[in-house]
């Protein structure tokens, strides 16, 4: 599996906190299989605006960088790990040339909106940024508290955007509303990706998210969205249509008694 979207860099966001947390982080991925890993910490696109702040922060995250691939060398050696950000959209038309803010300096951008919330111009904030030469991912929309149409991800796909639901939102983590929006997400071939969002807590849950799409009967769909899609996004190439998911239903006993997803 790979995975393009964790806080494993120590000591730069709310992630891995030092060198400890990172190295439990490698080894959480490496258990679960996760063959590459492209690190993500947080970062506001108006700090871009500011050259003192942006600066002072992007030399921070390269230091910080370079420790977590010295300890994934001794580590984990045979974890790919490679850079990007997730960049939240707090300003409309972000300058994203430096390829230090792509993933894996890819044309791919990771993506989120400020507040937790969709705002009211979320597609032409999409569609600004494709303009520019940029690929949008959208980072877990299932977990916007105001995200409740299916007809609003769809227009941003149709605008040149791919969604990536979290793990964590497919197995409950986040509740049952990010949990139903996520499975919908799926069931409606919205999904382009599925990643860990990991923060240096718990485990990355990929494999448990892949036993669970499994379980669902979408075990194709799961090869694409934790492992083939993120590959091809590596490459630089756009991911191949996920198809919708079609849940097998849960037992009788299931039904009657509760259980499932
Ligand atoms: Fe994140």
């Amino acid at each position: 599996m790979i995975d393009f979207h964790n806080h494993l860099i120590p000591g730069v966001d709310d992630g891995a906190a030092d060198a400890a947390g990172a190295v439990e982080g490698l080894r959480a991925f490496a258990a679960e299989g996760i063959t590459a890993a492209v690190a993500t910490p947080h970062l506001r696109a108006s700090l871009l605006e500011r050259a003192g702040e942006r600066d002072e922060y992007l030399g921070q995250v390269d230091a910080a960088w370079a420790r977590l691939v010295a300890l994934g060398g001794a580590e984990c050696p045979s974890l790919r790990l490679e850079r990007g950000f997730e960049v939240m959209l707090d300003t409309p038309a972000p300058d994203l040339s430096d390829p230090r803010l792509r993933l894996a300096g890819t044309q791919f951008v990771l993506v989120e909106f400020p507040f937790m919330s969709v705002p009211p111009n979320a597609g032409p904030a999409i569609f600004e940024l494709k303009l520019n030469g940029w690929t949008p991912v959208l980072a877990h929309p299932e977990r916007y508290g105001n995200f409740d149409d299916f007809a609003a991800a769809a227009e941003w796909r149709q605008r040149g955007a791919y969604l990536q639901v979290n793990c964590g939102s497919l197995l409950g983590r986040y509740g049952p509303e990010a949990r139903d929006r996520a499975w919908g997400l799926l069931e409606r071939g919205l999904a382009d990706y599925a990643a860990s969002d990991y923060h240096a807590r718990g485990a990355p849950r990929m494999a448990e998210c892949r036993a669970a799409l499994a379980a669902a009967g979408g075990e194709a769909q799961a090869d694409l969205l934790l492992r083939g899609n993120a590959a091809r996004l590596l490459d630089g190439q756009p991911p191949l249509p996920v198809a919708p998911l079609r849940r097998a239903r849960p037992s009788l006993i299931k039904r009657i008694f509760g259980g499932g997803r």
